[in-house]
C-alpha cells in the first residue's frame, strides 16, 4: 500500500504516529510565509504543514489543487486556535518530512470543492471532475449503501439474485427499444431490455420462487428529470402470492431501508388509495399527500346557480371542484391569482373562482351569486383566515388542472416539507385506456397484468370498466416502484392481447417464448420494480437522478465525457451489412 491511513482517520490519539497518507491536493494556503495544504480523498480532508524542512517546502511551492501526492510525516496536535470542528480530522494536522508528486494535474475547467452555477454540460464532459465534489461523493457512496441494504434485506428474505441477458428481445414495457445489429446474423437486430420482465416470469415458471436483480434498463423516450436512457431497477417476482404480499415484501424493503442507512423508523402501514380515489382528490396518480388540501366536489351547492359559466360547464355534463388554502388567504392579491388563474387557463379551464374567508366571507362570484360564499366556507370547512379556489369543468381535465394548481399553491405557501416522507400505495388501476392516436386500448401497466377478477365477472363486454391488480408505489410525488399480479393462463393472456389488438401472430412472434413456457406449469406470481436512481434522489433530497448516477446522459441521450453516440468506421457498417441513409448522418 502506498499509504497507512486515509485522510479522514486521523484523531487526537494518533497525535506522535508516523503516518504516510495519499491523495488529491485540496487547497494550498499562505500563512506567514509558510506554505501548507488540505489533502483530500474520499474518506476526508487533512491539514499538512512543512516540518523543517527545505526539500519538502521547495516541493510545496511546486503543487497546485488537484495534485496527487504522498506524503509521509507525523500527526501532531494543532494548536488550540486552530482546531477546527467542522471536519472530523481538525484537531490535528500531519507534519510532513517528504513529499512525492505522484500526478500532475492542469488547472481544472470546474470547481471540484463547491457546487455553483457551472452548466451541466460542463459538468458532464468533466464529470470526473464533478464526481470529486463533496455532495457528489456523498450521494455516490450513498447509493453503493442504499443498494447494499437493499441486498442485504432480499438475501436475508429468501430471494436469489440472478442476471439476464442484455442482449433480448423486445419488450413490452410501451418505450422505443434500443437496438443492436447482429453480426453473425446480418439483418438481424437485438433489443435492449426495457425491463427484464418476461424473463423473470420465466424465472418464476423455471422454480426460482423469490427472485431479484439490481438490472439495467433501457428506453429510448423522451428524457426528463426523473428520466434517463439507461436507468437501474431492483427488479422483484415473487411466485404463489397475492398482491399484498408484493405490497408488504415491498414496503417492508423500504422501511429497512430508512432504518438502517438514514436511522428513521416507519411504524405505520403505508397509506393506500384507489386509483380514482387519488384521480379525484388530487388530481394524479402521483400525489403528494402529506399537506392535505384535497380536491372537494362542489356540485351540490351549484344545482341552480345564477352563475352562467358554471351552469353551463354542469350541463355540458362536467363538474365544479375546488380546495382550501388553509391560512394566509389575505395574502392572494389579485396579481397571485391572475397568475393562478392564467396558469389552470393554459391547462384547459375556463378561469379560477377565489373565496375568502378573512374578516367575513366573500367570493370572486359573490355579485352574480349572493350569499354563496358562506354557502362554501360551512360545506368545504374552511377555516378562519383561509380561503379555496375553485373551478368548473370537464371531470378529467378538472381533476387533473386542480391537482396542479394544489401543488403550485402549496409549494408557493411554502407547505411542503422536504424532510416529510411522503409515502403510498395507488391500486385499483385501470387496465386499459383507450390510446386516441394509436386508436386502439392499450394496457396501462402492461399486458402481463392480471385483470381484477371481480371486473371480469361484472363487465366481460366493457374492458374500460375493468380494473387490474396493479400497484405503484409513491414517494414524495415520485412513482418510485410498479409492479402487478401476473396473468398466468395462457387463455386468459391470449384474451389481454387480443384486446389491446395484438393479433395470434403478433402474440407469438413477440411473445410466443413465454406463451410457450405458459404450457408447462405456471406458479401464480406477482413482482415489483424500484426504480433505483428515482428512490435514491428521493432519499437523497435531489431534484434530478442526474445527481445520483455517476454517469448520466444529458436530456438529449449523450454522454459528454465519452462522446457517445458516435460514428463508428464504415468497415464496422459493411461487416453489419448496413447502410446509413444518405444526409441522415450528423457531422
Ligand atoms: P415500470 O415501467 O413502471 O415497470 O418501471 C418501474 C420503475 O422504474 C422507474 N423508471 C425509470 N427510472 C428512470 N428512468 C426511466 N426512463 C424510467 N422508467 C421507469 C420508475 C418506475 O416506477 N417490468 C415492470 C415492473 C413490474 O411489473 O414488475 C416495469 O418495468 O420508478
Amino acid at each position: 500500500m502506498l499509504r497507512t491511513h486515509n485522510c479522514g482517520e486521523l484523531r487526537i490519539n494518533d497525535v506522535g504516529k508516523k503516518v504516510t497518507l495519499a491523495g488529491w491536493v485540496d487547497k494550498i494556503r499562505d500563512l506567514g510565509g509558510i506554505r501548507f495544504l488540505i489533502l483530500k480523498d474520499r474518506y476526508g480532508y487533512i491539514q499538512v504543514v512543512p516540518g523543517d524542512n527545505e526539500k519538502v517546502a521547495e516541493t510545496l511551492r511546486k503543487l497546485k489543487p488537484e495534485y496527487v501526492i504522498r506524503v509521509s510525516g507525523t500527526v501532531r496536535k494543532r494548536p488550540d486556535e486552530a482546531v477546527r470542528t467542522d471536519i472530523p480530522t481538525g484537531q490535528v494536522e500531519v507534519v510532513a518530512d517528504e513529499i512525492e508528486i505522484l500526478s500532475e494535474a492542469q488547472t481544472p475547467p470546474i470547481y471540484t470543492d463547491r457546487d455553483d452555477d457551472t452548466s451541466e454540460e460542463l459538468r458532464l464532459k468533466y464529470r470526473y471532475l464533478d464526481l470529486r465534489k463533496p455532495r457528489m461523493q456523498h450521494n455516490i457512496i450513498m447509493r453503493h449503501r442504499i443498494v447494499q441494504t437493499i441486498r442485504e434485506y432480499l438475501n436475508k428474505n429468501g430471494f436469489l439474485e440472478i442476471e439476464t441477458p442484455m442482449l433480448m428481445k423486445s419488450t413490452p414495457e410501451g418505450a422505443r427499444d434500443f437496438i443492436v445489429p447482429s453480426r453473425l446474423r446480418p439483418g438481424k437486430f437485438y433489443a435492449l431490455p426495457q425491463s427484464p420482465q418476461l424473463l423473470k416470469q420465466i424465472l418464476m415458471i423455471a422454480g426460482f420462487d423469490r427472485y431479484y436483480q439490481i438490472a439495467r434498463c433501457f428506453r429510448d423516450e423522451d428524457l426528463r428529470a426523473d428520466r434517463q436512457p439507461e436507468f437501474s431497477q431492483i427488479d422483484i417476482e415473487m411466485s404463489f402470492v397475492e398482491r399484498d404480499d408484493v405490497i408488504e415484501m415491498a414496503e417492508g424493503l423500504v422501511k429497512y431501508v430508512l432504518e438502517k442507512v438514514f436511522n428513521r423508523k416507519l411504524d405505520k402501514q403505508f397509506k393506500r388509495l384507489t386509483y380514482e380515489e387519488a384521480m379525484e382528490k388530487y388530481g394524479t396518480d402521483k400525489p403528494l399527500t402529506h399537506f392535505g388540501m384535497e380536491l372537494q366536489e362542489l356540485e351540490e351547492l351549484f344545482y341552480d346557480t345564477p352563475v352562467n359559466f358554471i351552469k353551463a360547464v354542469l350541463e355540458k355534463g362536467g363538474t365544479i371542484k375546488g380546495f382550501v388554502v388553509p391560512r394566509d388567504m389575505s395574502s392572494f392579491t389579485r396579481k397571485r391569482i391572475d397568475s393562478y388563474t392564467k396558469m389552470v387557463q393554459e391547462l384547459g379551464l375556463g378561469g379560477l373562482i377565489w373565496v375568502k374567508n378573512v374578516d367575513e366571507p366573500r367570493s370572486s362570484i359573490d355579485r352574480i351569486s349572493p350569499g354563496i360564499s358562506s354557502k362554501i366556507v360551512e360545506h368545504m370547512k374552511i377555516p378562519k383566515g383561509g380561503g379555496a379556489l375553485i373551478a368548473a369543468g370537464e371531470r378529467e381535465v378538472l381533476n387533473e388542472a386542480l391537482g396542479i394548481l394544489r401543488v403550485k399553491v402549496a409549494q408557493d405557501m411554502g407547505m411542503i416539507d422536504a424532510d416529510e416522507l411522503d409515502l403510498l400505495w395507488i391500486i385499483d388501476f385501470p387496465m386499459f385506456e383507450w390510446d386516441d392516436e394509436e386508436n386502439r386500448l392499450v394496457a396501462r401497466h402492461h399486458p402481463f397484468t392480471m385483470p381484477h377478477p371481480e371486473d371480469m365477472k361484472a363487465y366481460p363486454d366493457d374492458p374500460l370498466k375493468i380494473r387490474s391488480l396493479a400497484y405503484d408505489l409513491v414517494m414524495n410525488g415520485n412513482e418510485i416502484a410498479g409492479g402487478s399480479i401476473r396473468i398466468h393462463s395462457t387463455e386468459l393472456q391470449r384474451w389481454v392481447f387480443e384486446k389491446i389488438g395484438i393479433t395470434e401472430n403478433e402474440a407469438n412472434e413477440k411473445f410466443g417464448f413465454l406463451l410457450e413456457a405458459m404450457r408447462y406449469g405456471v406458479p401464480p406470481h406477482g413482482g415489483i420494480a424500484f426504480g433505483l436512481d428515482r428512490f435514491v434522489m428521493i432519499l437523497l433530497k435531489e431534484k434530478s437522478i442526474r445527481e445520483v448516477m455517476a454517469f448520466p446522459k444529458t436530456t438529449t441521450g449523450a454522454d459528454l465525457m465519452m462522446g457517445a453516440p458516435s460514428n463508428v468506421p464504415d468497415e464496422m457498417l459493411k461487416e453489419l451489412k448496413i447502410r446509413v441513409m444518405e444526409n441522415t448522418r450528423e457531422v
